[in-house]
């Protein structure tokens, strides 16, 4: 009765992931109870998602060719096309933005020839073009988690011009550079490789750095973002919770693949209760400010939340 925080299934987005070099669905280690999926398969996922209580979803599309420029983004635009014509307005589907998973070095935007640095601006107009493919093909949301600096305004621009002006723009606003996407990496082969660049420092955030990632997220929300993500989230509740303060936009927390892998080990090895660490991690984003819980585990919220008998 007293309780501050009080979950819903109905806050969860379920991240999935479809690769067109897939024939089965394949695992990733870490991602228990998630499946890389093929065009035909995530249908299947989707269906057996929507009958446990989940009907919102981040989809990660998984080309089967990588390339430094000129990619081909007809892949990801059949995928929602299919998944929005077998579910029509009982999905809401959001559509990751990235060129990591297209990148050959696996880093999310255009490097310069040399192969060390990013190139903000052709990124940009890049992703801009990439995200009307996206909206065109039904996504109900563009979600960019590349973090380069002008895209949400960009991407605003051309939806509207579009006419997609009911698109929303979920920005991942405040992504720190971390150790935990490893798992992700893995199922989308988006780790940064090769002699250039080595990792994502110069465009993701510092750990160290709770400013720059405020300025981040109200400089996003004030280029038009609707939603303003903060991820990592388990480690990062002190941004949550001043980010709250400084907006008035929804929040969403990522509980990111990392951050799964962890409280799935601690309870493959017998250390905790499954359902029980999820819950508490979600319960403390929520209490931090967070509006919408992004999980690997959403698939499971309505019955976890329903059997914590209150
Ligand atoms: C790519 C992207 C990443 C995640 C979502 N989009 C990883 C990265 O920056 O390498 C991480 C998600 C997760 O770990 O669950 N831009």
């Amino acid at each position: 009765m007293t309780a501050g925080v009080r979950l819903s299934h109905k806050a969860f987005i379920q991240p999935i992931f479809v690769d067109a070099s897939v024939e089965t669905p394949r695992s990733v280690e870490g991602l228990n109870d998630v499946r890389v999926d093929s065009v035909a398969s995530v249908i299947e996922t989707i269906a057996a998602d929507i009958e446990s209580g989940i009907s919102k979803f981040l989809l990660f599309p998984i080309p089967a060719k990588k390339s430094t420029k000129d990619f081909d983004y007809a892949f990801a635009v059949s995928v929602i096309k299919n998944i929005r014509s077998q579910f029509g307005e009982r999905v809401w589907l959001a559509a990751d933005l990235c060129l990591c998973s297209y990148t050959e070095h696996g880093h999310c935007g255009i490097l310069n020839d040399q192969g060390t640095k990013l190139l903000n601006h052709p990124t940009v107009a890049e992703l801009t073009k990439y995200a009307a493919l996206l909206a065109d093909a039904g996504a109900d949301c563009i979600a960019p988690s590349d973090m380069m600096d002008g895209r949400i305004g960009a991407i605003r621009a051309q939806l509207d011009v579009l006419g997609h002006d009911e698109v929303s723009i979920m920005s991942y606003a405040a992504k720190f550079s971390s150790q935990f996407y490893g798992p992700f990496r893995d199922a989308c082969h988006s780790a940064p490789s090769g002699t250039g660049l080595k990792n994502r420092k110069t465009y993701q955030i510092d750990a160290a750095n709770l400013n720059d990632a405020l300025a981040s997220a109200l400089r996003d929300e004030k280029e038009g973002a609707d939603i303003l993500m903060v991820k990592p989230a388990a480690l990062y509740t002190d941004v949550i919770k001043t980010l709250k303060q400084q907006s008035l936009k929804p929040i969403a927390a990522y509980h990111v693949s990392g951050e799964y892998a962890a409280v799935e080990m601690l309870a493959e090895k017998g250390m905790a209760d499954r359902a029980g660490v999820h819950l508490e991690v979600w319960t403390a984003l929520v209490r931090a400010g967070a509006d919408i819980i992004i999980s690997y585990a959403a698939r499971n919220a309505k019955q976890w939340i329903e059997a914590k008998k209150y």
